[in-house]
This record gives C-alpha cells, structure tokens and sequence, in this order.
C-alpha cells in the first residue's frame, strides 16, 4: 500500500509516521508529502527523510475545488492508496473526499465531536474539562468530522499548564497514529 501525508506545519506527527516506518512498524510506502505552506517546517523533515515533496499553495487557483484536483493529480501520479491528514489546516472539497473514499484519515488533538478545530488543546484546556484526549477518524467534507477509528483520553491534571498537556497530547498522537495507519494498511480497519 502506497500513502501520502498532507500537512502544513510543524510535521511532529509526520516524522513519528517516518520513524515508525524505519522501524518497520508501519509496513506501508510512504511516497509523497504535500503542503499548502511552501515555508512550512513539515517540507524540511520529509527531504531530510528523502521523501519527495509537493506544495499546493491555494493561493495559485481560482478555487478550493481546483486546488484539490491538482492534489488528487498528484496522488494519482504517485499511485497513492490512501490518504493521512497530519496537521493539515484545510477543509477537503467533495471532489477530493470521493476519489479517496473512506481512505483519508485524519487526527486530532481533542475527543471528537468536542473541540473542533485548529486549537483543539487550548480551547479543551480553557474550558476547564477534566479529561481530554486525541481522535483518528476518517475524513469527510466538515471540519474534524467523519466516522471515528480510535480514541485515547487523558485527564488533565490538577494544576497543569497548557504547555505541559501540549506536550502528552502530542505523545499519544505520534503513538497512537503510526499504530492505525498500519492497522488501515494491512486492511484491518
Ligand atoms: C496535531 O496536534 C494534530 O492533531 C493537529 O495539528 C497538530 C499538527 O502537529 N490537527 C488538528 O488540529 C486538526 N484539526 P504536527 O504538525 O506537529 O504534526
């Protein structure tokens, strides 16, 4: 199995997803990253992996549609089977979501439907829960939406900063993702 990772900043999970690949513990082609942000930290760790690169900037198409052909172009050409959204900060478009249907995962930062979006840790975090955690789902066309994979909750420890609970979120997610992306590989999903 042939898969691309789209992300579009630091690339955490990204290099989890590498080095669970040296480690033979995902036995799955990681062929492509592609990236909306020509800066972003995510391109430096795939070339020094030697994975080959690709940025789609939408700000070079007329519309979100069309940014979303050129990318399904080039997974095509890359003989891409499924999909991994690691911190890609982008609404898919329907045209994209069905030529990969229910072969796009995603992950987040947060125990799904709860705290949607970009900030998931923080706004968990400022709303004073007491148990947060990550979710794996597959994607749809809604943000952080479609059909969950995996859960892992955390509580959130008496007096802790954000920055601590950053930082064990961020450890569940660069163990909990390479596990599922090799389950889904090996069509157990
Ligand atoms: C991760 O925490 C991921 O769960 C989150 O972006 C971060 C990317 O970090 N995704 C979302 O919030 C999706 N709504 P990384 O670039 O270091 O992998």
């Amino acid at each position: 199995m042939n898969f691309a990772v789209l992300a579009s900043g630091n690339g955490s999970n990204l290099q989890a997803i590498i080095d669970a690949i040296k480690k033979k513990k995902i036995k799955a082609n990681l062929n492509v990253v592609i990236s909306d942000k020509k800066d972003a930290f995510v391109l430096k760790r795939a070339l020094k992996a030697g994975i080959p690169t690709v940025v789609i900037d939408l700000k070079f198409f007329k519309s979100r549609a069309s940014m979303d052909k050129a990318i399904v172009k080039e997974l095509k050409g890359f003989g891409i089977d499924f999909v991994v959204l690691a911190g890609y900060m982008r609404i898919l478009s329907s045209y994209f979501v069905k030529a990969y249907k229910n072969k796009i995962l995603n992950i987040h930062p947060a125990l799904l439907p709860l705290f949607k979006g970009a900030h998931a840790i923080r706004d968990a975090f400022d709303a004073g829960v007491k148990t947060t955690g990550v979710t794996v789902h597959f994607v749809d066309e809604k943000v952080d939406h479609g059909p969950i994979i995996a859960q892992e909750s955390l509580r959130i420890k008496k007096g802790e900063s954000l920055k601590s609970l950053e930082a064990r979120i961020h450890k569940v997610e660069h163990k909990m993702y390479p596990k599922v992306i090799d389950f889904f590989a090996k069509g157990r999903i």
